[in-house]
């Protein structure tokens, strides 16, 4: 047997410990990030499209910074509409013009309308009986359920505008109190739209002062600030199991309970011969499912998880863009003077405004979409992923990848827009002075067959609550005070102004 003595080379100590005292922070993140760089190139599938690099573990999450989607847009001038970046231990294909958008989410439906596994989600909230986070035919048989349901609640005809008109109204009498005084307009726009998809859902709205609702809607709000699709618990989902996530594990179940007690409470009273509202509608459904023996797709247990998304998915978005409309009104009073003109000329002071007439208001119609466009309350779309490889723009991107709309980026796109960081309503009307002029880029709604179910709704409370505002008050920046700047925002998964106060002077 041969025994195998190994030498120390003396000489090539001293060199080592040379190396590794010269090795400072920087050059081992630069060592770190070219060992990343030769693991991806490795590692990741052929052809996916190229982009930024990230640091060891955490990827691009670090240099996203507070506001993600200007980061997104940012990285278009390097890497073009369409490019891939790891954040966490996942790569995301970000999506930045019109073009790719439609070829993933109108040419590629099939293959690009799931929605990921999104942590947030999955743990906190729960997937199954969802409406915007299920997949595949229970999905589409719910989201066809869904929308034929809010037809049937008045979605598209005079009851709910009759109902956004009546709401306007407490709305307008509740401002009336503060007596022109400064307030933060947060809590009474909040309450009216919310109590729109809550008599739609649950038959019922809550007065201003009931504190309990308040109190929910308060915690709907913060769930919204600290939640982001592109947080650290997407990326590493074992911290909703720490303390980490209590908050948010503490706001979901306050949410859930809320409407979960409400769908019981329409369990013991339902009566199939009046159908009262959605959870009616719901119930109804199921039942006629069981007499028919069809494939039961709706779980009577399951209620309240698609109920928790309309109620969530129609309250924080338009309150968010309500407060918008507001805060430009601070910020450009002609335009708001422009827009009462219009609304003066057309419905006087008196008559309640009508959604039938709506063609006779292009001014505050192209106001609001471009308040919506400068804004940009959803900032990314809700998250879609491809259930298949597809290839897009000449890239191949494998099944299961995480798909990112830049909404951000589509609504300041150079090649769509003049000037788009400037607000101009009047580049949305055409040269007849009437016509409303049709950009593809203006995506406030998403995109494809996952188009947001509520946009009718909403496009209808924008312009009623608006229109029922601006006829009764002129909204000023209180005395002593100067307006929130447009770019003082809090972003989660929307992108909402931070609390702010106005005067509403009585016309
Ligand atoms: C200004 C108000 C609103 C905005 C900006 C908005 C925006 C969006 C966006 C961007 C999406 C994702 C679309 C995509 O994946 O491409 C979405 C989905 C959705 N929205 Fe809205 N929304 C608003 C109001 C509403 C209202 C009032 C309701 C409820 C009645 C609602 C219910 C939903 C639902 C259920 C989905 C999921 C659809 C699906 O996954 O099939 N939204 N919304």
């Amino acid at each position: 047997m041969s025994t195998v003595t190994y030498k120390t080379n003396t000489m090539t100590l001293p060199i080592v410990e040379n190396v590794l005292a010269q090795l400072s922070l920087q050059n081992i993140l630069l060592v770190g990030s070219l060992l990343l760089l030769i693991i991806r190139i490795i590692g990741s599938p052929r052809n996916l499209p190229p982009g930024p690099l990230g640091f060891p573990i955490v990827g691009a999450i670090p240099r996203l910074g507070k506001e993600s989607y200007v980061k997104f847009t940012e990285w278009t001038r390097e890497y073009g509409n369409i490019y891939s970046v790891r954040l966490g231990g996942k790569t995301i294909v970000v999506l930045n013009d019109i073009e790719v958008a439609k070829e993933a989410f109108v040419k590629h439906a099939n293959h690009c309308s799931d929605r990921p596994h999104i942590a947030d989600v999955r743990i906190g909230l729960t997937v199954p009986g969802s409406l915007v986070f299920e997949n595949g035919p229970v999905w589409k048989e719910r989201r066809r359920w869904a929308l034929g349901a809010l037809r049937n609640f008045g979605v598209g005809n005079r009851s709910l505008e009759n109902k956004i008109n009546e709401e306007a109204r407490y709305l307008c009498q509740e401002i009336e109190t503060k007596a022109e005084v400064a307030f933060d307009p947060f809590h009474v726009v909040n309450n009216a739209v919310s109590n729109i998809v809550c008599s739609i859902s649950f038959g019922e709205r809550f007065d201003y002062a009931d504190s309990t609702f308040e109190f929910l809607l308060l915690q709907l709000k913060e769930l919204f600030a600290s939640l982001g699709l592109v947080s650290a618990a997407n990326f590493f989902p074992f911290l909703w199991h720490t303390p980490y996530k209590a908050k948010e594990r503490q706001l979901y179940k306050t949410i859930k309970t809320f409407v979960v007690d409400i769908v019981n409470r329409h369990k013991k009273t339902f009566d199939a011969k009046d159908i009262r509202d959605m959870i009616d509608h719901y119930i109804n459904e199921i039942n006629q499912q069981k007499e028919k023996r069809n494939e039961i797709v709706f779980n009577p247990d399951l209620i309240w998880r698609g109920i928790q998304d309309l109620f969530q998915a129609g309250t924080e978005t338009t309150t968010t863009t309500m407060r918008w409309i507001i805060l430009y009104m601070l910020h450009y009073p002609e335009v708001q003077r422009k827009a009462q003109k219009e609304i003066e000329r057309v419905f006087g002071r008196e008559r309640t405004p009508s959604w039938e007439d709506r063609s006779e208001l292009p001014y505050v119609r192209a106001m609001i979409m471009e308040i919506q466009r400068c804004s940009t309350p959803t900032h990314s779309n809700v998250p879609r992923c491809t259930n298949a490889e597809i290839m897009l723009k000449g890239y191949t991107i494998p099944a299961n990848t995480q798909l990112l709309l830049n909404v951000w980026g589509l609504h300041h796109d150079p090649n769509m827009w003049d000037d788009p960081y400037k607000f101009n309503p009047m580049r949305h009307i055409e040269d007849d002075g009437k016509t409303i002029k049709k950009n593809d880029a203006f995506l406030p709604f998403g995109i494809g067959d996952r188009v947001c179910i509520g946009q009718n709704l909403a496009k209808m409370e924008l312009f009623l609550f608006t229109v029922n505002l601006l006829q009764h008050f002129t909204f000023k920046v209180p005395d002593d005070q100067s307006p929130l700047p447009l770019n003082d925002v809090i972003v989660g998964v929307l992108r909402s102004p931070k609390p702010f106060c106005v005067s509403a002077i009585k016309c």
